[in-house]
């Protein structure tokens, strides 16, 4: 099984548009697909129409008293499982300090390890922040993708989570950002896409634009390659998926 994230720093730039979009283009292909809404805000959750069944205490979740696999709840769509966000979650990072002796221990991946058996693809959707959990999740995923609006408060974000890699010996290699919310109008935007700076050398080549229809998956509750195929947008992240795909060593 591959892990993935859809992570960023920063609120608002398409984690999880993104992450359920991409879950929906894997599946899509048969591939077993789970996605695990890490945030408490529970968008990916909302946007699959689920929610958790009961509050799950974390407490119980990471000393094991409660599988995780209970937590799982299938989508309207084949080979596509969702573990929903659970408001009780708010507290994950506490319990997380309190039951993994002060961090040392990585419980996020000892969770994510028994889903090896039945799906070949796992994608975390983060919380906008840096903390135990996201650090966690740092070392769990095989590789991290950053959607980035062409900002430059975005790249610092960025440069923030890829010196942090440093720092903590993970390899920033694991880390993929693109371009999100790309308005062709901007000259900034242009510029950016035109001459990528120097840190994104290991990002994506595909860039999502700004595009209207994307909001309407809050009216559909649905990915938005379920009700569109064939906007501009639309294709980006067929696109964006295929490129994904190759960086990914099991497909
Ligand atoms: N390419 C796009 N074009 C237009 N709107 C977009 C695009 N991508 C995302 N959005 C919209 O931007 C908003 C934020 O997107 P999303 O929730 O995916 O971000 P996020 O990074 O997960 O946010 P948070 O940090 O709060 O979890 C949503 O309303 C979404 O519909
Ligand atoms: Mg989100």
């Amino acid at each position: 099984m591959e892990t993935i994230a859809f992570f960023n720093l920063k609120g608002g730039v398409g984690k999880t548009t993104s992450a359920v979009n991409i879950a929906w283009h894997a599946a899509n292909e048969g591939i077993p697909t789970l996605i695990w809404d890490l945030d408490p805000q529970g968008a990916s959750s909302w946007l699959f129409n689920t929610t958790a069944k009961s509050e799950t205490k974390p407490k119980k979740l990471l000393t094991g008293k409660t599988p995780i696999g209970d937590l799982v709840r299938s989508t309207e769509f084949e080979n596509l499982d969702i573990i929903p966000a659970d408001f009780s979650f708010r507290h994950l990072d506490h319990q997380l300090s309190e039951q993994s002796d002060q961090g040392k221990q990585n419980l996020i991946a000892k969770l994510v390890e028994p889903f090896s058996e039945n799906y070949a693809l796992m994608i975390l959707d983060c919380p906008p922040s840096f903390s135990l959990l996201t650090e966690q999740i740092f070392a769990t995923a095989d590789s991290l993708f950053l959607p980035l609006i062409p900002t430059h408060l975005s790249l610092r974000t960025f440069e923030q989570t890829r010196d942090f890699f440093k720092e903590h010996k993970l390899k920033p290699k694991r880390l993929h950002a693109f371009f999100n919310m790309v308005d062709r109008r901007r000259s900034m935007h242009r510029v950016m896409l035109a001459h990528p700076p120097k840190m994104l050398k290991n990002g994506l080549k595909t860039a999502i634009p700004y595009a209207a229809i994307v909001e309407r998956m809050g009216d559909y509750r649905q990915p938005l390659p379920a009700f569109d195929k064939q906007s501009t947008v639309s294709q980006a992240y067929a696109e964006l998926w295929r490129e994904i795909k190759q960086t990914l060593s099991d497909f």
